[in-house]
């Protein structure tokens, strides 16, 4: 069964839609493998988006991740991260597609309320850095 990581982003925890973006998950048949309420630091933040480093957004992006407490998931399903990203919707909410999570909860490309893995390597990657392999029960 293939597992991607997600983040409930401060934007949505700060609004209480946490309940609401389970819930949507959990109806689209994903198993929540693992889940903690962290606060990040900016070290912590500039090393998970390290791929976006270059880009003019970067620190806005990092410090925005930074401004109160996000929810981290592993959830898995077949094909959990092609499903994920298409659940989540457009990463900027003007672009995302009726019932996706960005269109109805996301505010801005910024406050864009959930994050999700692009791609095997990443999600590998991304689950690693913030679960060991004794917190995540498949
Ligand atoms: P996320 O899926 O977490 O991956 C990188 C984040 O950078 C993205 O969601 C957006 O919240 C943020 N971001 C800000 N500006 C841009 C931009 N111009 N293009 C892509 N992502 C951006």
């Amino acid at each position: 069964m293939e597992q991607t990581f997600a983040i409930i982003k401060p934007d949505a925890v700060e609004r209480n839609l946490i309940g609401k973006i389970l819930e949507k998950i959990e109806s689209k048949e994903f198993r929540v493998a693992a889940m903690k309420r962290v606060l990040l630091t900016i070290p912590v933040a500039e090393c998970f988006y390290h791929v976006h480093k270059e880009r003019p957004f970067f620190k806005d992006l990092t410090a925005s991740m930074c401004t109160g407490p996000v929810i981290l998931l592993v959830l898995q399903k077949e094909g959990a991260i092609k499903a994920w990203r298409e659940l989540m919707g457009a990463t900027n909410p003007a672009e995302a597609d009726a019932g996706t999570i960005r269109k109805e909860f996301a505010v801005s490309l910024e406050k864009n309320s959930v994050h999700g893995s692009d791609a095997p390597e990443t999600a590998a990657f991304e689950i690693s850095y913030f679960f060991s392999q004794t917190e995540i029960l498949s």
